[in-house]
Order: structure tokens, then sequence, then C-alpha cells
């Protein structure tokens, strides 16, 4: 009988340091009313989500990925939202900077060159900070933001007893800037 492969649940992202998650992490706690506002050190912007994907893809995913040319990106975040259908409260640039899209039209398109599949949706950047939430509130004010992103990572996700847990395994420098 041919045993299940192994699957890890994986993603790409900008991984904040940890100074902009704490202050992201401050912001939505204070507007978590009902929701649950997202931990510390889980906030991170996702360029491509792959989800459940056999584990002995990875080192060819940290190849491509290494081969993918970007700017370093500086991102204003500059704006908040609520999401009705996913009942999220989100922060994100009113701009998407030339960089940003770059780097995610070039992973995709390695992606797609591959054959690995990735969730299709068109990229919409956004931070998610607050989920199961019933909309944006009045206060806290929102107080802009700017990320300088060097590099970008893969990400694996796991969840132990309901709890959500990421691990960055590995990071991708900007080409220039
Ligand atoms: P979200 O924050 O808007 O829910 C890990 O789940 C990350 O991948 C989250 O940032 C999530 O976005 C994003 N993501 C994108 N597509 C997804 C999908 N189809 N299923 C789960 N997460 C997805």
């Amino acid at each position: 009988m041919n045993q299940a492969a192994e699957t890890v649940r994986l993603f790409f992202a900008l991984w904040p340091a940890s100074d902009l998650q704490a202050r992201l992490a401050a912001w939505a706690k204070q507007a978590a009313g009902r929701g649950r506002a997202m931990r510390r050190e889980n906030l991170h912007l996702t360029l491509a989500f792959l989800g459940d994907t056999d584990a002995t893809l990875v080192p060819q995913l940290i190849a491509l990925a290494a081969g993918v040319r970007f700017d370093a990106i500086r991102l204003a975040l500059d704006r908040v939202g609520y999401w009705k259908h996913n009942r999220i409260i989100w922060c994100g640039a009113g701009e998407e900077p030339p960089a940003l899209v770059e780097l995610v039209e070039g992973l995709r398109a390695r992606l797609d060159a591959a054959g690995i599949r990735y969730d299709p949706k068109p990229f919409v950047s956004h931070v998610t900070l607050v989920r199961d939430a019933s909309g944006l509130p009045a206060t806290p004010a929102w107080v802009p933001l700017v990320w300088e992103a060097r590099d970008f990572a893969l990400v694996s996700s796991t969840r132990i007893e309901g709890r959500v847990s990421y691990q960055v395994a590995q990071r991708f420098p900007a080409t220039a800037g």
C-alpha cells in the first residue's frame, strides 16, 4: 500500500521585524472588541498561499524563490479596512508599490512555470490584524506606518490544539535597495 506523502502547509510572505509586529499587534489588541487579535509573532503579509504541499518540494521552492529578483519595498501602511466576507480587520497600502507588485508577479510566474499550485485569487496586499471581527471600530485611530521590507520568506504553518503557529523556513533578500 502506498504511504500518503508528507505535506506541509506553506505560504510566501513579507515578514515584519518584531518592532513593527509589536506596533501592529498593539493596535489590533485595542481594535479587537469581540474579535480575535492576531498574535504579534504571527503578523505578516501573504504574497502567495500554497497550502498543503508535498514536503519533498521544499528544496525546489527555496531554489525557485531565491531566483526571484526584486527591489526592497517601501510599503506605506496607510489604511485599515474590514472585509465582511471573511470578517477580518486588516491594514494595507492605499497604493501598492511597484516593487511589491513585481515581487508577487515574479514569484507567481515562477510557481506557474514549475507547476506548483497556489491560491490563484488576485493579490490584494493586506496584513490581517483581527479575525472574527464584526466591523471596523471607530477607535483607536489608525496611525500610518512605513514598512521597509528587504526580504521575503517561505513560511510553514502548524496548528497545535487549535493554535496556529508560523515558522519562517527561509528568507530571500532583495536584489537591490
Ligand atoms: P488572510 O490573513 O487574509 O486570511 C496564512 O493562512 C496566510 O495565508 C494568511 O495571511 C491568509 O490570508 C493567507 N491566505 C491566502 N489564501 C489563503 C487560503 N486559501 N487559505 C488560507 N489562508 C490563505
